[in-house]
């Protein structure tokens, strides 16, 4: 992979008073551009869009989002009020990531260890933590793709759904880092995009990542999923992940649970591609998940145009969750979860 291969999702530019910019995902195939972030409701509305998504991404956002937040705080008083606030705003735009959350946590704590310092040097420590969360996702795609890329044999088909990508991530992906790295090691995968109704994350970003490192990608229609899979084509099913409760149940885009219950009945294997800042161990299980529901219009109106009738009732839950007893292992930046329990999962995250 050469340098120009690789997706800036987000960067920050500059110092402390520097600012966030980030890909436009929106508006991904057709045209790509950056978005320049200079306040946090720039950037909590980029996350509510969906300019920027996907779990990791919007980890990554929320750490410079309360950077952002900080702005003009000149005492420490003042500061931490202010980083309260800005916390409190930056969890009310998605539900369903817990990255969002465990990013929003990761900043308190920093500063909460940080008594007595001014409000210059505590805004300078937070910029560099939310530096951190960046840098260490960017490791952990990594290394989940050297760690999937093993299960994966050359020649294979594999399905997956939404975006997992380096778009959904500070770079490479999840799920998308075992195909990058699989093909890196020299195995040639044919990679089933799921389009992942009603927004497309499949057919507009998914496809467009795969099909710009020349990965052999086929882009179905996610009801197709079950003709692909009878007529042998697809050998594992890899997703990413929104948040993993602490017995492996697991929220992920909608349409997820139907394909792993597919990939059941086919006896092709499931994985879950996720690194552990997307585990929430307060939660027992997917019963506790908060799901995102989004507007009808969504499903009504998709991209601009009227395809129901006005007026229709639209339910439009955004994620659901899989069982952990439909997936096969998780793959993890520390290696695989393999069989999914509360036990292994505790072992793997160093909980026990
Ligand atoms: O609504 P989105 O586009 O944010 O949903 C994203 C997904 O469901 C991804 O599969 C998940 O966040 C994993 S990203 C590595």
């Amino acid at each position: 992979m050469s340098n120009n291969d690789k997706i800036e999702t987000l960067r920050w530019v500059g110092d402390v008073d520097g600012h966030l910019v980030m890909i436009d995902q929106t508006l991904l195939p057709v045209e790509f551009r950056e978005l320049e972030c200079r306040s946090i409701e720039q950037v909590w509305e980029a996350i509510k869009q969906l300019r920027v998504r996907g779990a990791p991404a919007i980890g990554i956002a929320a750490g410079y989002g309360v950077c952002l937040g900080l702005r003009g705080a000149n005492d420490a008083a003042a500061l931490r009020t202010r980083l309260d606030k800005s916390v409190d705003y930056l969890a009310t735009s998605r539900p369903t990531a817990v990255n969002l959350f465990w990013a929003l946590d990761r900043m308190q704590a920093k500063a909460a260890s940080l008594e007595g310092e001014s409000a210059a040097s505590i805004r300078d420590v937070l910029l560099a933590e939310a530096r951190a969360i960046h840098e260490e996702d960017r490791a952990m795609c990594h290394a989940i793709g050297r760690y999937g890329a093993a299960l994966l044999e050359d020649g294979q088909g594999v399905l997956t759904h939404c975006n997992a990508g380096g778009l959904a991530t500070a770079e490479y992906g999840t799920a998308l880092s075992v195909f990058f790295t699989a093909q890196d090691e020299g195995k040639n995968l044919r990679v089933f995009v799921d389009e992942t109704r009603p927004l497309l994350q499949g057919a507009r970003l998914t496809a467009w990542e795969l099909t710009r490192r020349n990965i052999d990608a086929t882009l179905i229609c996610d009801s197709m999923a079950a003709q692909v899979m009878r007529e042998g084509k697809v050998q594992a099913v890899i997703t990413g992940a929104d948040r993993i409760a602490a017995n492996g149940d697991t929220a992920n885009k909608i349409g997820t649970y139907s394909i792993a219950v597919l990939a059941r009945a086919h006896g092709i294997p499931f994985y879950i591609a996720a690194p552990s800042s997307t585990f929430d161990l307060s939660i027992p299980n997917g019963t506790n998940i908060p799901i995102e529901e989004r507007s009808s219009e969504e499903i009504t109106h998709g991209f601009g145009r009227q395809t129901a009738p006005t007026g229709v009732k639209v339910y439009n839950p955004a994620f659901d969750v899989t069982p952990a007893e439909y997936i096969q292992a998780i793959i993890t930046e520390r290696g695989l979860i393999d069989p999914v329990s509360e036990a292994n999962i505790r072992r793997m995250l160093g909980c026990v």
